[in-house]
C-alpha cells in the first residue's frame, strides 16, 4: 500500500486513523530526534542509562562477533554503545526513513571504520526479507517501538523475528504513573505536537491535500484500561479536507487517531514474547524503574 492508499483508507474509517510509520519523513525523523532529548521524554535517557549500566551483561547475552540487526534504527543512538561492546561482524539497520538510514550510516562509518554496515530500507510492519546471514544473528529492537504496534501486530512481528535470529533484545517502556506518561507525550515546548502535526503537513506536501494545520490540535492521553498512550489530531472546527478527488468531513472535536504507545509490565511483555515462541531470559531496568530491556531467546 502507498501513502495515498493508506491515507484514503484510514480517513474513511468511522474512527479516522493514520498509520504511524508515515511520521518518519525527513522532517519527522528530525523532530523525533528532538523528542528523544526533551526533559519530559524520559524513555531515551532511561534506556541509554540502563544500557550503559548493564552493558557487560547485555554483551555477554548477545555474544561478541554476532550480526546485529536493528529494527527502526533511526539515528542509531543506543546502538553505538552495543557496537562498541559487541564488535559485531555486521550491523544491519532497518528503517523506513531513507534519509535517517543514510545519515546514521555516514556517522557510524566514521566512528567505527572496521564495521560492516548493510542498510535495509524497509517497513517492518509487514514481513521483511533480510540479506542472508553469515553468522549468528541478534535482533535489537529498542526505543519501545514495539509499543507502537498493537499486541496483535507485536505478536506477528515477534513471530517474524523468531525466524531471523537466535536471540533478541527488546526495549519496552514500563507501566507507570499516568502523570509521568502524560508529560512525556505532551511536552511543554510543543515538539511532540509538531511531530504529530507534521503528518498532516507531509500529506499536504506529498499528496497535494489541503489540511489547515491551524485547525487541528495534538491530543495525547493515557488509556489506562488498554495500557497505552493514544495520540490523536483533533479537528478544532467543523471542516472538510480535500485529498485529490476525495473529500473528508470533520466534525468539531472529531479526531484522527495517529499512534498508540503501549506500556507493558515485565510479566505482561514476557507473556507476549512467549506466545510468539520466545523464551524470556534476563531483563534489565534503569535505576528509576522506568524502562526495561528484555533478553529473549
Ligand atoms: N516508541 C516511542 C514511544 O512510543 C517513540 C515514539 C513514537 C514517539 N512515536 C512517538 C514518542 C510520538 C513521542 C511521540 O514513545
Amino acid at each position: 500500500m502507498s501513502l495515498r492508499e493508506d491515507v484514503i483508507a484510514g480517513l474513511s474509517l468511522p474512527q479516522k486513523t493514520l498509520p504511524p510509520k508515515y511520521f518518519y519523513d525527513g522532517a519527522g525523523s528530525r523532530l523525533f530526534e528532538r523528542i528523544c532529548r526533551l526533559p519530559e521524554y524520559y524513555l531515551t535517557r532511561a534506556e541509554l542509562s540502563l544500557t550503559r549500566a548493564h552493558l557487560a551483561s547485555i554483551a555477554r547475552f548477545a555474544g561478541k562477533g554476532c550480526e546485529l540487526v536493528e529494527y527502526g534504527s533511526g539515528e542509531s543512538l543506543k546502538t553505538r554503545l552495543l557496537i562498541r561492546a559487541l564488535r559485531p561482524s555486521a550491523y544491519l539497520p532497518v528503517d523506513i526513513s531513507e534519509s535517517a538510514l543514510r545519515a546514521a550510516q555516514r556517522r557510524l562509518a566514521r566512528e567505527f571504520p572496521w564495521l560492516h554496515i548493510v542498510t535495509v530500507n524497509g517497513d517492518f510492519s509487514r514481513p521483511i526479507e533480510l540479506p542472508a546471514s553469515r553468522s549468528r544473528r541478534v535482533v535489537y529492537f529498542p526505543g519501545s517501538t514495539i509499543g507502537n504496534l498493537t499486541p496483535e501486530e507485536a505478536h506477528a512481528f515477534l513471530s517474524m523475528t523468531r525466524g531471523q535470529a537466535t536471540r533478541m533484545l527488546v526495549g519496552v517502556d514500563l507501566r507507570k504513573d499516568a502523570n509521568v506518561l502524560h508529560a512525556a507525550y505532551n511536552d511543554s515546548r510543543g515538539v511532540t505536537a509538531a511531530f504529530n502535526l507534521n503528518l498532516l503537513a507531509r500529506i499536504n506536501r506529498e499528496l497535494g491535500a489541503d489540511f489547515d494545520l491551524d485547525r487541528f490540535a495534538h491530543y495525547a492521553f493515557y488509556n489506562a484500561p488498554l495500557g497505552r498512550i493514544e495520540m490523536h489530531l483533533v479537528s478544532l472546527a467543523r471542516q472538510s479536507v480535500r485529498i485529490g478527488r476525495h473529500r473528508f468531513a470533520f466534525d468539531a472535536g472529531e479526531s484522527i487517531h495517529t499512534e498508540n504507545s503501549y506500556k507493558y509490565s515485565i510479566e505482561g511483555f514476557r507473556a507476549l514474547a512467549m506466545r510468539a515462541g520466545f523464551a524470556p531470559n534476563k531483563v534489565w531496568l534503569d535505576r528509576r524503574g522506568l524502562f526495561a530491556l528484555h533478553a529473549l531467546n
